[in-house]
């Protein structure tokens, strides 16, 4: 590459400083997320994945975007929203430290690294001082219209906001500007100071400097993308909803490629940081959200919602609910499992129907099989929990532990009132309220005595039928 006098080579500028007002939202519109990933970072990490040397955001000055932007990334204020050509003014310093500078916009989610790779590719292949991706599309809407001259070149682009000042053959051009861009830095830094802000908007727009740039007999070409979704900009929650369908739809491609089963992928959504190994099946109506990760010969669904979980290699996850859940190899959960934060599950352990455990170490081979609450509870290896036994965590102000030996069996509705302890192998009898310790071995019964009413079925019955003559 050639240095030049520039130190900082490939500089990413991100513009995400505009108002978004036609989101209609409190949210900031590059914060609104893209398939669990908030917009601004998707550009982000395409200018990263390109190999630039420098990324920086353009920021508004009045709203905090860094919650949606991922370790490292650099600022720069745009001090008033006075354009996209304002925007790369506002990071002046840095085009003047910068040899190549690719301009891309906040609220383009659909933009890779590759796109970007392949508008350098025509950017020095061209020898162009200044390159614009377009595309072509048969209604070219409010876009900015590109105008070549005679020899393909690029003239300059047309805003046509307001149409009604833009001449008909102008608007009926159907190639249209992407907002992407790439410069030669050194003549950029010029062509910001010149740009004049004399339209019907009264904003500085960034096509502007490339007639700058022919004026100094620089050449500008455009590099026409064949994926029409690069220019699928987010202005409004519709095309929030457009561009998150086809982010997702890329993601379940790319887990397909590498091997995962998606059973149908109408039916099942994919955040982007979810990973997936190879020969896992994913069940339809099913949702794998955050941080989540699955192994190898899983099946996940149908009908399950999975959400910052780890799920281990060969485990079934049949119609449930996981949030914050670590669950081993060979685990089995559900089918109307609901494990929360801190449940972890070893290996071959099970949740079954209507369970519910949270802040929980489930011991290998331990069951929860039915009709379940397991809260701040610890279980041994092999331990079993008979249908409907319930931790009793909470005594109103604190969460107490509850903890349970290896291979100890807890029988049907047992009330476990915490804090206490099982020791190992031991048992508990049906329906036992335990509220003291029970020794490795013991088995635990509470009183509750049994009384038999003799006769009482026809006693009744006498009493309802002189309820009936009245
Ligand atoms: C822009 C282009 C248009 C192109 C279209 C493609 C201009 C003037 N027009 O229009 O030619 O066809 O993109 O989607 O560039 N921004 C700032 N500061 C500002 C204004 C905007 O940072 O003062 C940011 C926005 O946050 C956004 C990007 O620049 O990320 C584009 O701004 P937007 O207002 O959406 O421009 P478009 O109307 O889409
Ligand atoms: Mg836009």
């Amino acid at each position: 590459m050639s240095g030049g006098n520039s130190a900082g080579g490939l500089t990413v500028l991100i513009m995400a400083a505009g108002e978004g007002t036609r989101m209609r939202s409190t949210l900031p519109k590059v914060l609104h997320p893209v398939c669990g990933r908030p917009m601004v970072a998707w550009p982000v990490l395409a200018a990263r994945e390109a190999g630039a040397d420098r990324v920086a955001v353009i920021v508004p000055p009045n709203r905090d975007l860094t919650p949606g932007l991922p370790d490292g990334t650099e600022t720069v204020v745009q001090p008033q929203p006075d354009g996209t050509g304002g925007a790369i003014r506002a990071a002046h310093d840095i085009v003047r430290e910068s040899e190549t500078v690719v301009v891309l916009s906040g609220d383009h989610p659909l933009i890779t690294g590759e796109i970007v790779a392949t508008l350098l590719e025509t950017h020095r292949a061209a020898d162009a001082a200044a390159t614009v991706m377009t595309v072509e599309l048969d209604d070219p809407g409010s876009y900015g219209r590109i105008i070549r001259d005679a020899g393909g070149e690029v003239e300059r682009i047309v805003e046509t906001k307001h149409p009604e000042t833009v001449p008909a053959d102008e608007l009926a051009i159907s190639e249209v500007n992407t907002g992407t861009y790439a410069f030669a830095a050194q003549p950029l830094v010029g062509a910001l100071d010149a740009l004049q802000a004399d339209n019907a908007t009264g904003e500085y727009y960034i096509g502007d400097v490339l007639p700058i740039y022919r004026e100094q007999g620089l050449r500008v070409v455009a590099h026409t993308a064949s994926d029409r979704n690069v220019n699928l900009g987010v202005n409004t929650r519709v095309d929030l909803a457009r561009a998150t369908d086809q982010a997702r739809r890329r993601i379940l491609e790319r887990h397909m490629l590498a091997g995962v089963t998606i059973v149908d992928p109408a039916s099942t959504w994919i955040d982007a940081e979810v990973e997936i190994a190879a020969d896992a099946t994913i069940e339809p109506g099913t949702t794998l959200r955050g941080r989540t990760a699955i192994g190898g010969d899983s099946i996940v669904g149908p009908h399950s919602t999975v959400i910052d979980s780890q799920i281990g290699e060969q485990a079934r996850v049949v119609t449930s609910y996981l949030d914050g859940a670590a669950v081993g190899d060979l685990v089995s959960v559900g089918p109307f499992a609901h494990l929360r934060p801190g449940a972890a599950l070893a290996q071959r352990a099970k949740a079954g129907s209507f369970v519910e455990i949270k802040n929980s170490q489930i011991g290998e081979g331990a069951k929860v099989p039915h009709l379940s609450y397991v809260g701040d509870a610890e279980l041994g290896a092999d331990a079993n929990i008979g249908a409907g036994a319930i931790t009793a965590n909470y005594d109103g102000t604190r969460k107490n532990r509850t903890k349970i030996g290896q291979g100890a069996r807890i029988s049907v509705n047992t009330s476990l009132v915490a804090p206490v302890t099982v020791g190992d192998d031991a048992y508990t009898g049906a329906g036992a309220v335990v509220r003291e310790d029970v020794p490795p071995g013991a088995l635990a019964v509470s009183k509750h005595e049994q009384r038999n009413i003799e006769g009482y079925a026809k006693r009744k019955a006498k009493e309802t039928d002189g309820a009936d003559e009245r």
